[in-house]
């Protein structure tokens, strides 16, 4: 069995996911862990056409941005140079920075989640995560962090969509909740107090894998 770990984390815009990757990647890494941060959308082809949708340069209809994820993901595993795949036979722990729960919470609001879980199933089948965890901050509190620190809003930031991506997050991890570990960590707090939340997550699923 792997010991180095795959980790999602998972939340609303605004809600911690890349500060608590940053300090749980320090954290592991202070620990003798090699690890390995990414994030979805990627910073590759299909990744920047979908970065350019979000920000409102090129239109496109909300199926076909779901369609897009699905092909990201499936690139962010197994793409040759740094695939989350490769990086994990090398012994790397992994921790991403959103993955397939996002697009079920994301694209669940504007189709049949049971399509969205279906047009992953591949993904999911290659890696599920050893651990999903779900940041839970109140929209309200996530949208003044972002609006805080964006000129420009994205697409799919509103007070509104928000509401409905926690409520969709909510019930893709209740349709799930036999086949994927999901923890949720209270993330209105204090960004240290979070950490050592995700922390003990992390020690225990440790503790399981040696
Ligand atoms: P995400 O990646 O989920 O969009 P970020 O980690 O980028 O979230 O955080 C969004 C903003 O909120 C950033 O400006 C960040 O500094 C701030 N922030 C993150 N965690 C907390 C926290 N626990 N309390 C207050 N502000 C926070
Ligand atoms: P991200 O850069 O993580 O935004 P933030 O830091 O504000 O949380 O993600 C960009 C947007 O992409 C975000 O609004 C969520 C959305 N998204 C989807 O709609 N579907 C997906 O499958 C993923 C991974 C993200």
């Amino acid at each position: 069995m792997r010991k180095n770990l795959f980790i999602a984390l998972e939340g609303i815009d605004g809600s911690g996911k890349s500060t608590q990757t940053k300090l749980l990647a320090e954290r592991m890494t202070q620990q003798g862990h090699k690890v390995y941060t990414t994030c979805e959308p990627t910073a590759r082809p299909i990744g920047a056409m979908i970065r350019s949708i979000l920000k409102g340069e090129m239109k496109a209809d909300d199926r076909t941005i779901a369609g897009l994820f699905v092909a990201d993901r499936l690139d962010h595993l197994l793409n040759e140079e740094d695939g989350i795949v490769k990086k994990l036979e090398d012994g790397f722990t992994v921790i991403t920075d959103r993955y397939y729960f996002s697009s079920y919470a994301y694209h669940g609001t504007h189709m049949d989640m049971d399509w969205v879980i279906a047009a992953n199933a591949m993904s999911a089948d290659i890696l599920r995560p050893d651990i999903n965890i779900f940041i839970d901050v109140p929209p309200e509190i996530s949208m003044q962090r972002v609006s805080r620190n964006r000129q420009n809003v994205e697409l799919y930031e509103t007070l509104e969509n928000l509401v409905q991506v926690r409520a969709k997050f909510m019930e893709a991890f209740e349709k799930l909740k036999d086949v994927e570990n999901i923890v949720s960590i209270n993330g209105d707090q204090e960004m240290d107090a979070i950490a050592n939340a995700i922390w003990q997550q992390v020690e225990q699923l440790q503790e399981k894998k040696v």
